[in-house]
């Protein structure tokens, strides 16, 4: 019997600006899932990453289940107007269409899923990110799953040396999934050519090429495509399966700590580092920075164990000095340059207008 794990997230309303959601609204999506879904799924979790609330299914329905889809939609919209009544800000923020029409994906919250044959032991791992966009996975995945630098299991474990197959998405194909599939390691520079764009470009699942099990799943959905304006970042979630044939825990956890550069911060428009926090953090400092969690569990007969905090050691106190520093380093160029995304990564906001505004104002000087 398969078991599939779904992480759906959505922002539907936070506390003071774009910080967290509040205590109210997190218990009514804990309270209704297991009142309106109790025959549809064997367990479920949910927490939050800044202003956005995920929530981890487990379930035998396979993927793209309008039932689980539409339960996580149900409890977002019921969630929705617990935040319309405290007057959180943005309530509904991300749910961009009025009515399901049977897939959450294209509708505003993200998703990430997985079937799989259960391992004796199956241990995983859930990242979510805020203020920032799923390519923000791009570069952490593919140190992982190629690189011996960061993952010595790739010398040493005889299943991870055999590589792994990528999934690549063109995230700015709005008219159905445009994939291009590439094996590690012989195509590594075409892999590296397509991540280094992570806007554009978008790792969607990861295989093993030792047993043909999937390792990984990352939302694809870019918000800005579905609504045709800005309405917040993307704000991913990604799943990743460890140890055995997958790499292990650390070895997924090692390329984090970088706190490389991705898209978001500040009204989704900037460039900062992504920094590595506990379950449960808020956001701060510049709407930002960019933020990541990972829950650590194992999943056995469908039933999820307590969760580990990955991040919450004083490893990452360090690192997270580290990228604070790098988070003020490019704050202090302000607007200029890389600090600011390019023009059209922002071409959805105010800045449209205002350039239409000022190219009347150019004169051609004889
Ligand atoms: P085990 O000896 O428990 O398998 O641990 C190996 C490992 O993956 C440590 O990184
Ligand atoms: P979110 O996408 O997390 O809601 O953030 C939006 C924003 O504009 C922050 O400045
Ligand atoms: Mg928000
Ligand atoms: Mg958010």
């Amino acid at each position: 019997m398969k078991t599939t794990l779904s992480i759906i997230k959505a922002d539907i309303g936070s506390i003071g600006g774009h910080i967290k959601p509040s205590y109210q609204l997190l218990e009514s999506i804990r309270e209704f899932i297991p009142r309106k879904g109790k025959n549809l799924f064997d367990d479920f979790y949910v927490s939050h990453t800044g202003d956005d609330i995920a929530i981890l299914l487990s379930h035998q329905k396979g993927t793209g289940s309008s039932d689980i889809h539409k339960l996580a939609w149900d409890a977002f919209i019921e969630g929705t107007n617990v935040a319309k009544k405290q007057g959180l800000y943005g309530a509904g923020q991300d749910l961009l269409k009025d009515a399901f029409s049977g897939n959450i994906r294209g509708m505003g919250p993200a998703v990430a899923e997985m079937e799989i044959e259960e391992r004796p032991s199956e241990p995983f791992l859930c990242f979510a990110a805020d203020k920032t966009d799923p390519g923000a996975y791009n570069l952490p995945l593919y140190l992982t799953f190629t690189d011996p630098m960061f993952n010595p299991g790739l010398m040493l474990s005889p299943a991870c040396g055999e590589g792994f197959k990528f999934n690549i998405m063109d995230v700015a194909y709005t008219e159905g999934d445009r994939i291009i599939e590439l094996l590690a390691p012989e195509n590594l520079y075409d892999i590296a050519t397509l991540l280094r764009d992570n806007e554009r470009f978008v790792i969607e699942s990861i295989y093993s090429r030792s047993s043909g099990e999937i390792a990984a799943a990352v939302s694809t959905t870019r918000l800005h495509n579905i609504a045709g304006k800005y309405t917040g970042k993307d704000d991913p979630v990604c799943i990743v399966r460890v140890q055995g044939n997958f790499p292990a825990t650390g070895e997924v956890l090692s390329p984090y700590s970088i706190g490389h550069y991705v898209a978001g911060f500040m009204r989704g428009s900037h460039i900062g580092p992504l920094m590595p926090v506990k379950i449960n953090s808020p956001i701060s400092y510049f709407d930002g920075p960019p933020i990541v969690t990972c829950h650590a569990f194992c999943v056995h007969e469908r039933k999820f164990t307590e969760s580990a905090d990955v991040f919450d050691h004083p490893f990452w106190d360090y690192i997270r000095t580290k990228v604070s520093r790098k988070a003020v380093e490019i704050r202090e160029q302000g607007f200029s340059g890389t600090a600011m995304l390019p023009y059209n990564e922002l071409e959805y906001g105010g800045i449209v207008e205002k350039m239409e505004k000022l190219d009347k104002l150019f004169k051609i000087r004889k």
